[in-house]
């Protein structure tokens, strides 16, 4: 019999072996990761990106309805987690039972407002917060979905502690792939994450995934890099650990932090240190791709077999409808951002009309060929025939300066009429992309928990009892 035990302390003693970091150890037999790339990739993204989430707030009644030909993800937000970590910034408060039944019932009238809208979907992801939190709630949204709409597939979040029998046996059918979120198998880095005591070590961690072996039909696994304490040797026996542990996926996304929130977690746990992001992120391909156990299916997702499940449900369908508080919706070319307020978002639902309270401009053709180019890529490849029907112009001049830059930094593995596809280079560029993307929502998010009325600003404040992770005026604990 094989014990996940005894596996975790031979990676354990095997990793503690590697020397401890330092760039010559790092670039030993790799390519340099093009710093001078990434820093200018980073601040062109940082502009464009701005432009590209910037929203106003809107008064809408409902979002549009669908277009004919076009397809679309359905997801859903469930905003409730029974421990709030230091560097999240998505919707989520702290885990009111009373409060989160409401929620799950406003949620499903939500659903039935978009179906009379008109809109199908073959795919549907939920996504947290944490949507397992009440299992029986979960149960009866993913049944009504099925009921409306023409669900093929489902995916959802999920914390560590409710990956027991008890919750999987009552998600048996329903869920197909599942997404957990360890972030690390390294105690003094899960203690500073606030993680240690609510979702155990890293060794009952380890034990825990091995035990949901075979449970769903995918089990992706999410993993936190470039945390500032994080050493060269903690990540390669995290990605060992990963290896050993039987997931069939995993997405090793880079710590992010909004401009705002940068500063609180550089006071928590220390400044994050971009200069080597590229060669962790390099050190993990190659781990995880050894022996071809693993292999890339987008920029930061790794999956056993071809074709996995991708967690960035926009790689699939670009367009997607978004119900639940904070969550957004992006259709033809605008996006759409649902009130952050749980009793706002209550009264809407009651009053008969969708939660939408921001949108963003409409993107012109040039802004829809990026953000198609920069999708297709995370995803690993970008079709230019299909580009060119799309667009009625070749990527190659429909987006001459990207073009060149890729091309002159070595992102391009094939360059050829048929496809692009990306070197390592390549890769760890678009996760730059895609970082700064991500930051940029989390300005956002951070932006409209600021305003909201102060008695919900409380629920989500559990999370401050970590040394300066916030501001001062949230130093009353709740
Ligand atoms: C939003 S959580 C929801 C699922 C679940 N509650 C969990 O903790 O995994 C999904 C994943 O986002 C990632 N994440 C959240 N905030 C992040 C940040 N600031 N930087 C990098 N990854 C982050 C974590 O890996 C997390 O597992
Ligand atoms: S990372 Fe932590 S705070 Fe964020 S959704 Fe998951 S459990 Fe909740």
């Amino acid at each position: 019999m094989w014990e996940p035990l005894e596996h975790f302390s031979h990676i354990n003693a095997r990793a503690n072996a590697v020397p401890a970091p330092d760039s010559a150890s790092m670039l030993h037999g790799r390519e340099p990761v093009p710093m001078f790339a990434e820093r200018c990739l980073t601040t062109v993204m940082r502009q464009l990106t701005a432009g590209y989430t910037a929203h106003a707030p809107a008064t809408m009644d409902s979002l549009p309805s669908p277009l004919p030909g076009h397809g679309y993800t359905l997801y859903v937000h469930v905003p409730f987690c029974e421990r709030l970590c230091l560097y999240c910034s998505f919707n989520r408060f702290l885990f009111q039972e009373d409060r989160a039944r409401v929620y799950f019932g406003h949620l499903r009238d939500e659903m039935r407002m978009v179906s009379r809208l008109g809109y199908d979907f073959s795919s549907l992801y939920i996504g947290g917060g944490t949507p397992t939190i009440l299992v029986d709630e979960l149960v009866e949204t993913i049944d009504l979905a099925r009921e409306l709409f023409s669900i093929q597939e489902v995916s959802s979040e999920t914390s560590p502690n409710h990956l027991t029998e008890q919750v999987v046996e009552q998600l048996d059918g329903r869920i197909q792939r599942m997404s957990v979120g360890i972030q690390s198998f390294d105690d003094m880095l899960l203690k500073q994450m606030d993680r240690y005591d609510k979702y155990g070590s890293g060794a009952e961690l380890f034990e825990r995934l091995v035990a949901t072996r075979g449970w769903f039909h995918s089990l992706n696994v999410d993993m936190i890099f470039n945390f500032p304490s994080q050493t060269e040797a903690s990540l390669r026996r995290d990605v060992e650990l990963i290896r050993a542990s039987g997931c069939n996926q995993t997405t090793f996304y880079p710590l992010m932090a909004s401009p705002e929130s940068a500063e609180s977690m550089a006071s928590a746990v220390g400044k994050i240190d971009y200069s080597r992001e590229g060669d962790y992120h390099h050190i993990i391909g190659d781990v995880l791709c050894a022996g071809e156990a693993f292999e890339a299916s987008s920029a930061w997702t790794y999956s056993r077999e071809k074709g996995g499940m991708i967690d960035e449900y926009i790689v699939d369908t670009p367009e997607y409808v978004g119900i639940g508080s904070g969550a957004q919706s992006f259709l033809d070319g605008r996006l759409y951002g649902n009130t952050f307020s749980l009793s706002e978002y209550a009264d809407s639902i009651e009053s008969g009309r969708m939660s939408v309270a921001t949108a963003g401009r409409t993107y012109g053709w040039h802004d829809k060929m990026r953000y198609q180019f920069v999708v297709d890529l995370f995803g690993l490849r970008l079709d230019k025939r299909r580009f060119r029907e799309q667009f009625g112009v070749p990527v190659d001049l429909g987006l001459l300066g990207e073009m060149a830059f890729m091309r002159a930094v070595g992102a391009f593995e094939r360059d050829d009429p048929e496809c692009l596809t990306l070197t390592q280079k390549g890769r760890y560029l678009l996760v730059v992309m895609m970082r700064e993307m991500l930051a940029m929502s989390n300005q956002h998010r951070d932006e409209a928990r600021a305003a909201l009325p102060a008695a919900e600003r409380l629920l989500l404040l559990e999370g401050c009892d970590l040394p300066g992770a916030l501001e001062p005026e949230c130093a009353p604990a709740v």
